[in-house]
């Protein structure tokens, strides 16, 4: 067992929350046990313009489609209905700039401001189906776009402003992106990140993109190609322009997300409407609970599946006001969330175990300078959580009164599926444990030959049901979709992580089983930074993984081979570094990177990285029989000890 699962510590949120954890049960079962029912009840959380014929259809599996024939729009359940009721003048979000601006905008300003854009990008030549690519900063233009595209039939990909030109480029060829939304820059620690710069390199290697739309966010001067490029102030008029929003098929598509799988390619995962819509509202309810009046505050980026979930979708979708923060956690000083909390009075915070830690690290002090008491639920995602962080986030944050929802989940899965359900029943809380399934999810942990693993022993975890927020597909890749996620365990759904069952039947989830990394709660894939050294004309082979890191979760470490007619000088680390910040973004800087003159291979050729990461981190190499003879670990050891 590790560290956090001999944790048995139970805390003192049980007495005042625990006394519904019967009733917890009992909606559990239910979803279970009832689907058709349950389902029935959970979808009513959406207006429909036309009721499903049926919860589920599992005749094509893994292609489940839920709500069967059901029609609605996205974007009017999240705005234009609160029209009609007394949220017309509340507050949707509340802005704030990193240079500490601030935007409040109602859901009647939010409606008007979709509106005008749909209309615009109507007139653009966007419809239904059409693929339109969001690259944006965290400004309130971002979660207009999203809605503006939906409202008229559309499919949006947004990409994390943080990713470099060629990864841009990558997405917008998968997509095959008709249009672009950008900002002429956005800021980050003070200064401006050059985004409309990023698509123009991007659309250089990429064919399908007609018109660039720019909103001007930093002022400062970029290029404007004539005829492609459009200012936004320019397109999006003042004023009033309806657009009736497009009736959707509940598993038409509304978004596709690029994340990081095994294999070299960003995978395009997809979102459909309805399924993924009353899987997000539903969940934020269950695990977080909030009020009417609570200011909710996911402080995730809107580039990631918890922007796109928990910033824009599920909050709008229950009519809530979120604050939404521009900028960086410790710009100007580290105690900027507390300053936002205490300054917008924020009931709910969820953010990542890393900034806990960041924040973490310049102690006690900054929280203590804030009256953070409007607190009263905290949240956590992206990767595991550590007890020290947890501890922390609850005594100093929460006040030791404040529970702390670990949410375990993933891109595919479109909303949480392991978290205490606050709004149903919470259980005591264990620190590292993202205790129960969300109604619905129904998981196993099995060993590599698919079976059930005993309580206490880790295993892969898989799911033996499918549930409304599950993605359709990847984009241009069903089979992969089959391949990748059903076929390790017979059509049960698996997505690369190892986790542990204790005795009371809490889940402890303890990382990835695969070559994917989560540095900074971002999810990276070794094979990607490999991919860009490679592609670097000095070098021959690469090797990339993570190391464990007390702040980041990981940190990336890099080894390469650099080729014979070039030198494996300071400089040329630079310059690797340099090149894989511009390709693939700045999230994707190794924080090591080591020159060797030999790499252990396997006798096909194939670089054995979990043999470098093992003598790196000095633990056994493990099995390395299929070694290329010529090249022994003694070799790697002493290549490696050389650099370290
Ligand atoms: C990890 C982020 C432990 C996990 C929403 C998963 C977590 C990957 C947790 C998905 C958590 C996410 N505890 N691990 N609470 N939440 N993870 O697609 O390894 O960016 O597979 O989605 O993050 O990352 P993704």
């Amino acid at each position: 067992m590790t560290e956090r699962t001999e944790n048995r510590e139970v805390l003192p949120t049980e007495e005042k929350y625990h006394p519904s954890m019967g009733s917890f049960e009992k909606t559990y079962r239910d979803s279970i046990d009832h689907p058709d029912e349950f389902w029935s009840k959970a979808a009513t959380i959406l207006d429909w313009d036309r009721r499903w014929d049926r919860v589920l259809d599992e005749s094509n599996p893994p292609f489940y489609k839920w709500f069967v024939n059901g029609k609605l729009n996205v974007s009017y359940n999240a705005v234009d209905r609160h029209l009609l009721s007394h949220r017309r003048n509340k507050a949707a979000f509340i802005w704030v700039g990193e240079n500490g601006e601030e935007k409040i905008i109602t859901y009647d300003g939010l409606y008007r401001r979709v509106n005008n854009l749909a209309f615009a990008l109507q007139n653009l030549g966007i419809k239904k189906g059409d693929r339109v690519l969001i690259y944006l900063p965290m400004i309130l233009e971002a979660p207009v776009a999203m809605l503006a595209v939906a409202r008229i039939g559309a499919t949006f990909s947004f990409v994390f402003a943080g990713f470099g030109a060629s990864a841009v480029a990558e997405r917008i060829e998968d997509a095959k992106a008709k249009m672009v939304i950008t900002a002429d820059g956005g800021y980050r620690n003070g200064k401006i990140v050059e985004l409309k710069k990023i698509i123009d390199e991007a659309l250089e290697q990429t064919s399908t993109v007609s018109n660039v739309i720019v909103v001007r966010r930093t002022g400062h001067s970029v290029s404007m190609q004539e005829d492609r490029d459009i200012w936004y102030h320019d397109v999006v008029r003042d004023g009033m322009n309806y657009v009736k929003p497009v009736e959707m098929d509940s598993s038409d598509p509304l978004y596709i997300l690029y994340t990081s799988g095994t294999t070299g390619k960003p995978k395009g995962v997809i979102h459909g409407n309805g399924g993924y819509a009353v899987w997000v509202a539903n969940t934020l309810k269950w695990a977080f609970n909030p009020n009417e009046d609570d200011r909710w505050w996911c402080a995730a980026d809107i580039g990631w599946v918890t922007g796109h979930s928990y910033i824009v979708f599920a909050p709008l979708i229950l009519g809530l006001t979120s604050v939404m923060y521009e900028g960086s956690i410790t710009y100007p000083e580290p105690d900027r969330l507390w300053e936002i909390i205490e300054r917008y009075r924020v009931n709910i915070l969820y953010t990542s175990p890393t900034a806990i830690r960041t924040l973490m690290r310049f102690g006690e002090k900054y929280p203590k300078m804030h009256d953070l008491s409007t607190l009263k639920t905290l949240g956590t995602v992206g990767e595991p959580i550590n007890p020290a962080a947890w501890k922390w986030y609850y005594e100093n944050i929460g006040n030791s009164k404040c529970p702390i929802i670990d949410t375990y989940w993933q891109t595919e899965t479109g909303g949480f599926v392991i978290a205490p359900a606050l709004g149903i029943g919470l259980p005591p809380l264990k620190p590292g444990s993202a205790t129960f399934p969300m109604p619905g999810i129904d998981p196993v942990i099995l060993d590599e030959n698919g079976k059930e693993v005993k309580s206490g022993e880790k295993g892969f975890i898989a799911y033996r049901k499918p549930w409304p927020g599950m993605f359709l597909t990847l984009n241009n890749d069903p089979d992969r979709f089959k391949s990748v996620y059903f076929e390790k365990f017979n059509g049960k759904y698996y997505c690369g992580d190892y986790a542990v069952k204790d005795n009371e039947g809490y889940y402890w989830l303890l990382g990835r089983a695969d070559e994917v990394l989560k540095v900074s709660g971002h999810r990276l894939g070794t094979i990607e930074i490999e991919d860009a050294l490679i592609s670097s004309r000095e070098v021959a082979e690469a090797a990339a993984f993570g190391k464990p890191d007390e702040t980041k979760g990981e940190s990336i470490v890099t080894f390469v081979v650099i080729k014979d007619e070039f030198k494996g000088t300071p400089e040329m680390i630079s310059t690797l570094r340099k090149r894989i910040r511009e390709e693939l973004g700045p999230i994707y800087v190794p924080d090591e990177v080591h020159i060797v003159n030999t790499l252990p291979k396997t006798r096909s050729g194939k670089i054995m990285r979990r043999v470098v990461k093992a003598v790196f981190l000095g633990q056994l190499p493990g099995d390395i029989s299929t070694l290329e003879s010529s090249v022994s670990v003694d070799e790697i050891r002493t290549a490696i000890e050389t650099f370290k």
